[in-house]
């Protein structure tokens, strides 16, 4: 509502008033008529209906006023009108003035306004994306579908929207396609395109052969690996430099792995394991001895003389589950039973038990004093009865004592034994015989 005219008009004519007031001084008789506005407001007020589609002209606006009486309405600056009504408008802004009977004035202004094209419309953007078949190619596309209204124009990027649906030609990357109505109404979507791994699909199968060491610590191995499941293939070993051959010799015992590497770097691994052989396996030692037995009534003397054979020579020996000795010959060895053990140079052992060495047997020339003595000397010299310490029952003191036994029963000296005089001279020359052999239990 704007008074601004009517205000104007009444301080305008105030204004006349004052002047020829000023200018007639006291002139008297001279009628001033009284503003007829005022205190009068017009005050305009108004229904408006928009177009009902953007661009159309069915637009209206009703005013009616208060503030006297007898209205008229201008829209616009236009004439005069009884009706408040302005029918056939666009979209705008307008301003209707009304004036009463007595001329006076007050307008206010009214906008119209399109409706929204787009209230209600939602576009859906739909695609189906087609990768680049390579990474770093741009041979990618979207073909967008949009739904919702029609119409539609599409671009992508924000680039110069097109008819076609269809964007070609794309690389890897993120993409957006919005879709526009005849309204320019929009709708719009992302699209992702990847390139497509080379590999997918693809599936390299590494097989292979492989020859272990012929011998334990060797590097004699190796592996024939084939690759499977594509083409144009090259192979490593544990991560090493890539070749064209899938062969690797000279490999000691251990675990291998082979990769295969196909034209498009897709690759493919298997692991192999080579072994030594079992140096043993197959391998009897077999343990030969050769037994002395020892003498009663000396030190310790028996001996076991071994030998190997069945395995890789030298062999070592151990006695009784002892060190290994490269000697083979066991010695000082008192009777009894023993094991022996032979082991070659790849670690593998045989073993003998329960080897006897024995108590070397009596010896003839001492069995014949043995038995004169237990003729002829027992029955003073046992263990009841052992005149002079002397025992002869025991094999060992005939030994040990034989120089007094000479003493005693071959030269009478001091006194002979038995006391009842000397035995014969062969029975003397037994003892003689045995002491100058050695006069050992073996003798
Ligand atoms: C009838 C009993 C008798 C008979 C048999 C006898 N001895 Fe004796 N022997 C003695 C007596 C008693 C002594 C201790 C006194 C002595 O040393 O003269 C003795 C002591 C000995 C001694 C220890 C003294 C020394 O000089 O070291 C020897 C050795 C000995 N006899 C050997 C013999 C032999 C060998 C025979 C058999 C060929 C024998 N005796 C048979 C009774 C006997």
């Amino acid at each position: 509502m704007k008074q601004s005219r009517i205000t104007f008009l009444s301080v305008l004519f105030f204004a006349v008033f004052l002047i020829i007031d000023l200018s007639c001084g006291k002139k008297e008789g001279t009628a001033v008529p009284p503003d007829p506005c005022s205190g009068i407001t017009v005050v305009v007020t108004g229904i408006t209906t928009n177009p009902a589609t953007p661009g159309a002209s069915n637009g209206s606006i009703t005013a009616t006023a208060t503030g006297g009486s007898g209205f008229t309405f201008s829209i616009n600056g236009g004439p005069f009108q009884t009706s408040g009504t302005f029918s056939g408008l666009t979209a705008g802004t307008f301003t209707i003035t009304v004036k009463n009977s007595n001329g006076c004035t007050g307008s206010a202004a009214f906008a119209l306004t399109d409706p929204n094209p787009c209230a209600g419309i939602t576009i859906l953007v739909n695609g189906t994306i087609s990768n680049p078949t390579a990474p770093g190619s741009s041979n990618g596309s979207v073909t967008v579908t949009a739904s919702g209204s029609s119409g539609f124009t599409y671009n992508i990027n924000g680039g110069t929207f097109q008819v076609s649906n269809v964007f070609s030609n794309l690389a890897a990357g993120s993409y957006v396609i919005i879709a526009k109505d005849i309204n320019g109404c929009t709708g719009s979507s992302n699209f992702t395109l990847t390139a497509s791994n080379p590999c997918n699909g693809i599936n390299i199968t590494v097989n292979g052969t492989v020859t272990n060491p012929s011998a334990p610590g060797a590097s004699n191995g190796n592996i024939v690996a084939t690759a499977t499941g594509s083409t144009g293939f090259t192979y490593n070993i544990n991560g090493g430099a890539f070749q064209s051959s899938g062969t690797f010799n000279n490999l000691a015992a251990g675990s291998y792995t082979i990769t295969a590497k196909d034209a498009n770097s897709c690759v493919g691994s298997a692991t192999f394991l080579l072994t030594d052989p079992n140096p043993c396996s197959g391998v009897t030692i077999t343990v030969g001895t050769s037994i002395n037995g020892t003498d009663p009534c000396m030190a310790p003397g028996g001996m076991i003389t071994a030998s190997g054979s069945g395995g890789t020579g030298p062999y070592t020996f151990s006695l009784n589950s002892g060190a290994f000795q490269s000697n083979n010959i066991f010695t000082n060895l008192s009777s009894g039973n023993y094991n022996v053990s032979a082991k070659d140079i790849n670690n593998c052992v045989g073993t003998v038990t329960n080897i006897l060495v024995p108590n070397l047997p009596a010896g003839p020339l001492f069995s014949a004093v043995r038995t004169l003595i237990q003729n002829n000397c027992v029955s003073c010299h046992n263990p009841t009865n052992a005149n002079g310490g002397m025992i002869w029952t025991v094999d060992c003191n005939i030994v040990t004592f034989k120089d007094r036994i000479q003493a005693r029963a071959v030269n009478g000296n001091p006194s002979p034994m038995p006391p009842t005089g000397l035995l014969p001279a062969s029975e003397r020359q037994k003892i003689t015989d045995w002491i100058n052999a050695g006069g050992r239990f073996t003798d």
